[in-house]
């Protein structure tokens, strides 16, 4: 399958059978390793990043364990895979080092499809079955929205480890695009102070950090009408703001000094070109910014004299908002410069994942679902920055307006970049 096919994937995912969309979900993931080799799907570039081979057989073992498995009798097709496989459920017993993922060479590529296959069959006969079951129902949602989630992360993966190959390799051609001409001016758009209700409302599938829906209290700010671009962030640089430490973090400063960080990952040292999914590129000047951490992105904001909105001043700017933009369905796979001529906020989602000023915590009243489903989401909620979205590898249809994104305040392989906030 293609990008293209992927995308009418995509749109037929709102209404399909379950045992329809499962298909869909689970061919998209294939389609995504079309342009690869075996041994693409080995490596592991840091212990951040899963081999491709790695995140097939894990979207795989997520349904065993969590959907067959919860059939009495069900025997495991391979009962030893249970250990390499499982991510990080302790309830569900111990795990492969992650960091170790990429020593892998066995089982093969070979074997994994062929287990990806064999649950395929396996699953597509408990959903032709439909006994009714709302749990099974539910965790088959969380099931799809977690492969769709490995979607992404295959992708900046795969970018991260071919990163680091001399040889540059092209993942895929970009599609082609619509480039804007001119570039649209920043500006501010002021919102007023008040309550407003944030988080998921109830209707459709939601991960369980997106609940309760709740109040906050805004205080007057503004939000900028789009997201930051290469030619604002290279000034930044130029004006040396990565050698300037009252502009970053202490931590963030830390990293600049130990890390030897001037510029975002994958940005050349001529500023001008970049590292992308095709290969290295020119960069375009109006185009967003993106792999640049939570720091690289807090310095940014104080050096321009704002900062970036909290989670719930983004969400009450996009709750209203079409859920469109460029999104990996669409096979540009780079973040695109906001289009004149259109009213803001612009680029809210798709393009770029963007940090919030928001640490990743519970939301008041917040309860992990019961059971080894629990760890997907609250455990992680400490030491951990929120970004709002989507991005240009995000899957079409995936993403909403009380969709929560965390990672660690240095993470920079993801598609993550800028969008400024003011207090009015
Ligand atoms: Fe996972």
């Amino acid at each position: 399958m293609n990008a293209s096919r992927s995308a009418i994937g995509a749109r037929l995912m709102g209404s399909a059978s379950p045992a329809g969309r499962y298909r869909c979900v689970r061919d998209a993931t294939l389609a995504w390793c079309g342009t690869l080799t075996p041994e693409d799907t080995v490596v592991q570039s840091m212990p951040d990043a899963s081999p491709v081979k790695w995140h097939l057989a894990h979207t795989t073992w997520f349904f065993e364990q969590f959907l067959l498995s919860r059939q009495s009798g069900y025997v495991p097709l391979h009962p030893q895979w249970q250990y390499l496989f499982n991510s990080y459920y302790q309830s569900v017993g111990p795990m492969h080092a992650r960091a170790q993922r990429g020593l892998l060479s066995r089982p093969t590529l070979a074997e994994v499809l062929d287990y990806r296959a064999r649950i395929d069959e396996r699953m597509e006969g408990l959903l032709e079955r439909d006994d009714g079951d709302t749990e099974s129902a539910a965790l088959l949602e969380l099931g799809l929205n977690h492969e769709q989630q490995h979607q992404e992360l295959l992708l900046t993966d795969i970018k991260h480890l071919f990163s680091l190959n001399p040889l540059q390799p092209v993942f895929r051609e970009h599609a082609a695009a619509p480039r804007a001409s001119e570039s649209v001016p920043l500006e501010f758009l002021r919102r007023c102070e008040g309550i407003a209700q944030i988080g998921h409302p109830g209707e459709g599938f939601a991960f369980d950090n997106e609940s309760p829906q709740h109040r906050v209290l805004l205080h007057a700010h503004s939000v900028a009408n789009r997201l930051i671009t290469n030619a604002e962030f290279r000034a930044f640089i130029e004006e040396g703001g990565y050698r300037n430490p009252m502009l970053w973090l202490s931590e963030g400063w830390d990293m600049v000094q130990r890390e030897g960080w001037g510029r975002p990952l994958y940005w050349g040292e001529d500023l001008q070109s970049e590292f992308t999914l095709a290969g290295l590129q020119a960069m375009a000047a109006n185009a967003p910014v993106c792999h640049v951490s939570f720091y690289e992105a807090d310095a940014f904001a104080r050096w321009a004299g704002a900062r970036l909105p909290l989670e719930s001043e983004w969400e009450s700017v996009a709750q209203d908002r079409p859920v469109e933009g460029n999104f990996a369905d669409g096979g540009v796979l780079h973040p695109l410069p906001a289009r004149p001529g259109h009213g803001g906020p612009l680029q809210l989602f798709g393009d770029v994942w963007e940090w919030t000023s928001s640490p990743y915590v519970a939301y008041p009243g917040f309860r992990p679902a019961p059971g080894a489903i629990g760890e997907y989401n609250g455990k992680f909620m400490c030491g951990q920055w929120v970004l709002r979205g989507g991005s240009c590898a995000t899957p079409q249809g995936h993403v909403r307006a009380s969709y929560r994104n965390f990672f660690h305040p240095s993470a920079r392989w993801q598609f993550s970049g800028i969008r400024l906030g003011k207090d009015a």
